[in-house]
Formats: structure tokens, sequence, C-alpha cells
């Protein structure tokens, strides 16, 4: 996560485009970017997101590069060219679930229920399913409502796969997720380190209202929670 200025972007599109306000923009090189504006009071929001998105990548999920500017205020991820998942026909639907279903466990460990809500992930032109909104993941819900995040993640690995709980949209991608893809899914947030989360997470620190501070620990914890199931080796 980078702290940039955005004082030359320009719009792009008009805004709205989701629930916080929105809009396409364009930075200085022509680079088109989301940027979201989390309104007041914005900081924990910022900082959330920010970090939602480098735990993923750091667990090796696709998502875009996030970038933030001086204030915290402002988040915008980088433009992913392709057409949302939910606009695809049941077919073409089938032929990335498997894609898919491979950040499920990461999805659980960040507790992220909207990431299969409408907009929230993409088949982009690359032909890969990208994950482009952490809003409602870690210490928030998808409307920006702060919530508290349990040491378990396993309640949200059942949970977030079945059709009773889940979200209509959540079931339909994830109802079927094999054990093999939990297995990998679980490997994959084995693989990030305590030292790694302790990082990102001071990284996004800046964002934060000055007595507050993100519950690292309990993002250690649900990582473990998730290795135990499989028996993994977990790195400080
Ligand atoms: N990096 C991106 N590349 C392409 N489109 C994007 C990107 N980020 C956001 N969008 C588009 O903007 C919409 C809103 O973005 P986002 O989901 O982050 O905001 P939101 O306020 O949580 O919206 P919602 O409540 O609709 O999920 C997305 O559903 C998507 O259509
Ligand atoms: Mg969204």
């Amino acid at each position: 996560m980078r702290r940039v200025s955005m004082r030359q972007w320009e719009f792009a599109s008009s805004p709205h485009l989701g629930s916080t306000e929105g809009a396409a923009m364009a930075d200085e090189d022509g680079q088109l970017w989301y940027l979201k504006d989390w309104g007041l009071p914005y900081k924990n929001k910022t900082a959330n997101e920010l970090l939602g998105n480098d735990l993923y990548r750091a667990a090796g999920v696709l998502v875009p590069e996030v970038v933030t500017d001086e204030t915290g205020r402002f988040h915008a991820s980088r433009w992913v060219e392709g057409r949302p998942l939910s606009d695809l026909t049941s077919e073409e639907l089938d032929r990335v679930r498997a894609d898919a279903q491979d950040g499920f466990m990461v999805d659980a460990w960040l507790s992220n229920w909207d990431v299969a809500g409408t907009g929230n992930m993409r088949l982009g032109d690359d032909g890969r399913v990208w994950r482009i909104d952490a809003g409602g993941a870690l210490f928030f819900h998808a409307m920006g409502v702060a919530r508290r995040l349990g040491r378990h993640a396993r309640a949200d690995v059942e949970s977030m796969r079945d059709p009773a709980v889940a979200t209509e949209q959540g079931a339909k991608l994830f109802a079927d997720v094999s054990e093999q893809a939990l297995i990998r899914g679980a490997e994959m947030v084995a693989s990030v380190s305590a030292r790694t989360i302790q990082q990102l997470s001071a990284k996004a620190q800046f964002a934060l209202d000055a007595d507050l501070r993100l519950d690292t620990q309990v993002i250690i914890d649900r990582r473990n929670d998730i290795a135990d199931l499989f028996g993994l080796m977990v790195e400080d």
C-alpha cells in the first residue's frame, strides 16, 4: 500500500458506482483507479480496507494494488478491466468457479462476508478472478459499520458457504467448494507469518484515529485456527 497525492487526478466517470461514494478516476499518467470516499469519520475504514487488501495479497489471492492519499480519507484500487462475476452466465461462472473458490479460505480468514456481493469480484480480461472490495473484511461490515471480529475463523469457514446462512451470492459461488480447495486455501492462510501480519497492520496504522489500534492478535489467532483445521505449521 502506497500513499500518493491525488490532487491531479481527474474524473473518468460520474460518481456513485457503489454504496459508498466512489468514481473511476484517471491519475497523471492516465492510469484508471476506482476511488472510494469513505466520508467522515473515515480513518478506521480506510485502514481496515487497506489492511484487508494487503493480507489478501500476502496470502497469494489476486487483488488490485491499492493506494491512499496523504490523509487516509480516500481509498483507490487500480482498475481491473473485465466484468463483475454477477454479470456472467451460469456457464461462464462454472468456468471460473474453481479459481474463485481457491481464495475462499482467505475470505473466511478475513471474515469478508460480502466478498461475493454484487460487483465485488471481477473476471478480468486476463481470465483471472479478482477480489476488488475488502471494505467488508476484518473490523467493519460492508456498509462501514464497525463489528467485533471473533478469534475463531472456523465459524466463518462453515457459514460463508452454507446456503442456509451465507449471502445468496456467497452460497452460489462457494456451496460446493472442494476439500482440496479448502486445504490449498488453508495453506495460503498459514503461509502468512505473524511478522508479516504485524508489519502490514503497522503500515495501515497511520490512517487510524490516534486512540485506536488494529487488533493484530485476533488476525493471527484466526490464521492459527484455520491452520489447526488441517494440522498446518505457521510462522512467527
Ligand atoms: N479496481 C476496480 N476495478 C474495476 N471496477 C471497480 C474497481 N473497484 C471498484 N470497482 C467498481 O465500483 C463498484 C463499487 O466499488 P466497491 O465495491 O469497492 O465499493 P462499495 O461502496 O463497497 O460498493 P458496493 O456496496 O456496491 O459493494 C464495484 O462494484 C465495481 O463495479
Ligand atoms: Mg462493493
